[in-house]
């Protein structure tokens, strides 16, 4: 199915700000993380009791208007993985990564920080699909 939506502008943010000034994001903005390592969205991703236990597809929609690829981490629940977010052309360009993740039932986090001094892409929302 297409999944729950997470939009980034609602999650937690460490070291950047909700804009919208570039067309095609869902939800009333977007999250432009500072241009630092370090720099992360943090959701927590909730489903009915039981209802997200094992495993989910986990998609990330961003942009990144460089030729500069801004590898991040991306986190659930602690357990890491890295993923590149090449340039999509252009800031109002976005692309969507997919991967698969395992949840557990009830609460989960999903951290994406950035791995280089370029921080991350600019991220619209997750999205989490069984
Ligand atoms: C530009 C762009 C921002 C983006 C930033 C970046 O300033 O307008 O939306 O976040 O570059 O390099 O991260």
């Amino acid at each position: 199915g297409t999944g729950t939506r997470y939009e980034a502008e609602n999650a937690t943010i460490s070291q950047g700000a909700v804009e919208s000034n570039h067309a095609g994001h869902s939800g009333t903005g977007f999250v432009n993380g500072d241009n630092v390592a370090g720099s992360y969205i943090e959701w927590t991703v909730t489903g009915s009791a039981g209802g997200l236990a094992g495993a989910a597809t986990l998609r990330v929609r961003y942009a990144n208007g460089t030729t500069a690829n801004r590898q991040a981490t991306i986190a659930v629940n602690g357990a890491t993985v890295v993923r590149d977010f090449p340039g999509t052309g252009a800031w109002t360009t976005w692309t969507t990564l997919t991967l698969p993740v395992t949840l557990n039932a009830g609460n989960n986090t999903v951290r994406i920080t950035a791995n280089t001094a370029n921080g991350n892409p600019n991220l619209d929302y997750i999205e989490v699909a069984q």
